[in-house]
């Protein structure tokens, strides 16, 4: 890809967000040190089609608020100019507010609140199934599970599904190529679709119902719409929690004082919980420039490609003391990795649900918990960072 006219040789780094080395073998520690250590704040990478890459919390802050130079409207960013579009994130005010506020019913801090003691079966079943094993390939027999049917749940959609739900986000949020992006999109807008013809007809209480009979209050939704909403929803909700619950049983395994800390004393989990939120960032937000302005002493052009990096922002040295450091006793653990401004994550408070009831029971259940083999961990990057492969073991 040839490197624009306007982009000067000193803010050109090489860096691959979906594979590069570190992203691979060390995600978070060894990316961050690079980033931090080597490149430029904001640097353009010639690789994925060349964008520009953000690695600094405060200045991914200002990004994200600044929408009228960095938006989300895919007219300013041709990469993500998927059909039908990823709704609310893709659109602006007052759309944005409307689209949101079909989403919001079920997902406020009441309404999620009240699902705890289903979350809490949830993980006793799994937990129930593998505890004689004595370990197991956590990613995609207790992540994936758990969240997936979770989400599914939520939405209304058949649990027998799950895999082929699961296997559309991963084409979306793994692949560099748009191709094969648009492609998942389709397939999980016709899945959606005919889900919302069934619930046109057969309303009950659930998300694909609320999309499918959800009007805009100053007009009807188009049908493009409506499957934007569903997608994005889908997207968002079956890949997220697993990656990060894989991150977190990853590191915990490897580093078994901190463990020990949170099994004797589960009252410590949320603190943990924010700590591990701060280190283990996993979304790539992407932003078009909507004119060519400078900002920061760098030259941007209409349509120009900016990614966030919110998966090293909770390591900024400029933003966190001593950031390498986990510590569950830190009292405020800065990050990122919900987002900010008006698409912060919508999601958040039911993954903060799910994460810290999956470790309480996961704590009680196995007090001592390691990596078979002291296997490598490997990283799939991309829009939503996660390891591949987890294999724990624990006493039986
Ligand atoms: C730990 C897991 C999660 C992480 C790290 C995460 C992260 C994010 C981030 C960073 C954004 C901002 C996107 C942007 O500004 O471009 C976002 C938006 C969003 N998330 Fe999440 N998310 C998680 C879980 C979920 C779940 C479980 C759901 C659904 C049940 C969800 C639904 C959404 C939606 C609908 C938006 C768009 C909000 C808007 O544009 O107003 N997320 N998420």
């Amino acid at each position: 890809m040839p490197i624009p006219a306007h982009v000067p040789p000193a803010l050109i780094y090489d860096f691959d967000h979906f594979s590069s080395p570190e992203v691979v073998r060390d995600p978070h520690f060894a990316t961050a040190r690079r980033l931090h250590g080597e490149a430029p704040p904001i640097f353009y990478s010639p690789r994925n089609g060349g964008l520009w890459l953000v690695t600094r919390s405060e200045i991914g802050l200002e990004i994200l608020r600044q929408t009228d130079k960095f938006s989300n409207n895919p007219v300013f960013n041709r990469a993500k100019l998927f059909d039908p579009p990823m709704l609310p994130v893709q659109s602006d005010p007052p759309e944005h507010t409307e689209f949101r506020r079909i989403l919001n019913p079920k997902l406020t801090p009441g309404s999620v609140n009240a699902l705890e003691p289903g979350i809490r079966e949830c993980v006793r079943e799994i937990i129930d199934e593998i505890r004689a094993n004595g370990g197991c390939e956590f990613v995609e027999e207790v992540g994936e599970r758990f969240s997936v049917t979770l989400f599914l749940k939520l939405a209304g959609a058949p649990l027998s599904d799950r895999a082929e739900l699961v296997r559309m986000a991963i084409k979306y949020t793994k692949s560099p190529d748009f191709n094969d992006r648009q492609d998942a999109m389709t397939e999980l807008a016709a899945y959606l679709q005919a889900k919302y013809r069934n619930r046109q007809v057969h309303p009950v209480d659930d998300m694909l119902t609320q999309l499918a009979t959800a009007k805009l209050s100053f007009r009807e939704l188009t049908e493009s719409e409506r499957s934007g909403l569903g997608v994005m929803l889908f997207l968002a909700g079956l890949d997220t929690v697993k990656s990060l619950l894989s991150f977190f049983v990853a590191y915990l395994a490897k580093h078994p004082a901190q463990y020990k800390r949170i099994t004797d004393d589960p009252a410590l989990i949320p603190a943990a919980v924010e700590e591990l939120l701060r280190v283990h960032g996993i979304v790539t937000l992407e932003r078009g420039a909507t004119h060519d302005f400078e900002y920061r002493g760098v030259q941007f052009r209409r349509g120009d490609r900016i990614a966030l990096l919110t998966q090293v922002f909770g390591l900024d040295d400029q933003a966190v003391d001593n950031p390498y450091v986990v510590d569950f006793d830190r009292r405020i653990s800065p990050h990122l990795i919900f987002g900010a401004g008006p698409h912060r994550c919508i999601g958040s408070h039911l993954a903060r649900i799910e994460i810290r009831v999956f470790l309480e029971e996961w704590c009680k259940a196995f007090p001592l918990l390691g990596l078979k083999d002291n296997a490598e961990i490997k990283t799939a990057g991309g829009v939503v960072w996660a390891p591949t492969e987890l294999p724990v073991v624990w006493p039986i």
